[in-house]
């Protein structure tokens, strides 16, 4: 899949305008997409970033990364994503990174997200959904997300995210509104972030082949 990651970022430079300041998410297929920004970075003012990961790999390209609060609305964001269904309706948060994607994502006027062919699926749920909590919250979200959805947390143990929080990771879900479930789950005192993107969801998606599919 490394070589359908690869097609799917770097047929993401399509998007980007001159002078654009470019929203970036994190991953290994956004890697690709930063190493292939970083080819053209003459062309545009910088990026902001999703991450301390994709910030170092940024400023290694001689990227400059830029404050969301002093940039406003970006018009591109680029992601990855562990799961998208037809509606580009998506399941991210494999890189703890969910909370800083979805403020990106949200500030974007475009959401372009780069996934490999094994990310597509019918119904979202199989991969298991990343939920950040504020960490004396931890017990308590998993016992209301069991009874309201009957999936079964799991602490992603050892894991502190960039804004210093913990990851449950919901095992065993079968999501067929995943609108609903992101607004029920959203609801619950100490979660800060669930990991459906179905509110802001992507507006095309590239799928990584030769050629790479733009959906
Ligand atoms: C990070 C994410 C990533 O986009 C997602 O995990 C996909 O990663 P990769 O491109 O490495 O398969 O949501 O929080």
């Amino acid at each position: 899949m490394t070589e359908a990651k690869r097609l799917a970022g770097e047929k993401a430079i399509d998007y980007v305008q001159d002078g654009m300041i470019v929203g970036v998410g994190t991953g290994s297929t956004v890697a690709y997409f930063i190493d292939a920004l970083g080819a053209i970075k003459d062309r545009i003012k910088g990026a902001v970033s999703s991450s301390e990961q994709s910030t170092q790999r940024l400023k290694a390209h001689g990227i400059e990364v830029l404050d969301l609060n002093h940039t406003g609305t970006l018009s591109l964001y680029v992601d990855g994503a562990d799961e998208c269904d037809a509606n580009k309706c998506l399941i991210k948060g494999g890189g703890a990174a969910l909370t800083r994607e979805k403020i990106i994502a949200q500030a974007s006027q475009q959401f372009v997200c780069i996934i490999d062919p094994a990310k597509q699926v019918n119904t979202l749920g199989k991969f298991p959904l990343p939920v950040e909590v504020v960490p004396m919250a931890r017990s308590l979200v998993a016992r209301e997300i069991l009874a309201m959805t009957g999936g079964q947390p799991v602490w992603r143990d050892g894991v502190v995210t960039d804004n210093g929080n913990v990851v449950l990771d919901i095992h065993n879900l079968t999501i067929s509104d995943p609108v609903a479930m992101e607004k029920a789950i959203n609801q619950i005192p100490g979660v800060v972030c669930v990991g459906l993107f179905a509110q802001r969801r992507a507006d095309v998606v590239i799928v990584g082949g030769q050629p790479p599919q733009v959906l």
